[in-house]
């Protein structure tokens, strides 16, 4: 069991994009664990290795009681819009109203190297699509629109944990590219 610090928006590795994994080895099964509890003792739907300071393409999620794992995703997303509310671990506190991809099919690599295909509709879709973002430095906030992000970024402003020292909040320096936006 190893519970880690999670990264909170202002650090950099947020907004890096990770790197891909090409060593399934013992450091990635440790970094699979690592994820794992640090999710499950948040707890939260999802965590990806940046949000732990790894700047690989790995993620984990936990929803409707399915825990996994997936490395190196490539995803496939359907036509169809889904509304819900999403927050992160790494913006505690604030939640939005984010647009997502009603379903997922999501291909990519276990930690043993192994290819595997993982399909989801709603929050499983939702959870694939957020931790996928974290691995190309986006956050769920990149996906609102200008006054819900506003809103947004005057929450991180007045939280607690957001230092007055930090640089200036801004949307994400990499291209968002989907088709509803
Ligand atoms: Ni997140």
């Amino acid at each position: 069991m190893a519970v880690k610090p999670i990264r909170l928006f202002g650090d950099p590795v947020l907004r890096t994009p990770a790197r891909p994994v090409t060593t399934y080895d013992k450091e990635l099964r440790r970094l699979v664990q690592d994820l794992t509890d640090t999710m499950m003792a948040a707890p939260g739907a999802g965590l990806a290795a940046p949000q732990l300071g790894i700047g690989l393409r790995v993620f984990v999620f936990h929803v409707d009681g399915e825990t996994d794992h997936l490395v190196n995703p490539d995803l496939d997303l359907t036509e169809e819009i889904q509304e819900g509310s999403e927050s992160c671990l790494s913006l505690p506190g604030v939640v939005a109203e984010t647009p997502r991809a009603y379903g997922v099919v999501a291909k990519g690599w276990n930690m043993y190297g192994d290819p595997v295909t993982v399909e989801g509709t709603r929050l499983k879709a939702r959870a694939i699509q957020h931790e996928t973002d974290h691995l190309d430095g986006v956050l769920f906030i990149d996906r609102l629109d200008t006054p819900q992000r506003r809103e947004a970024i005057r929450a991180i402003r007045q939280a607690e944990w957001f230092g007055q020292d930090q640089v200036e909040v801004r949307a994400s320096p990499h291209p968002v590219s989907d088709r509803w936006r």
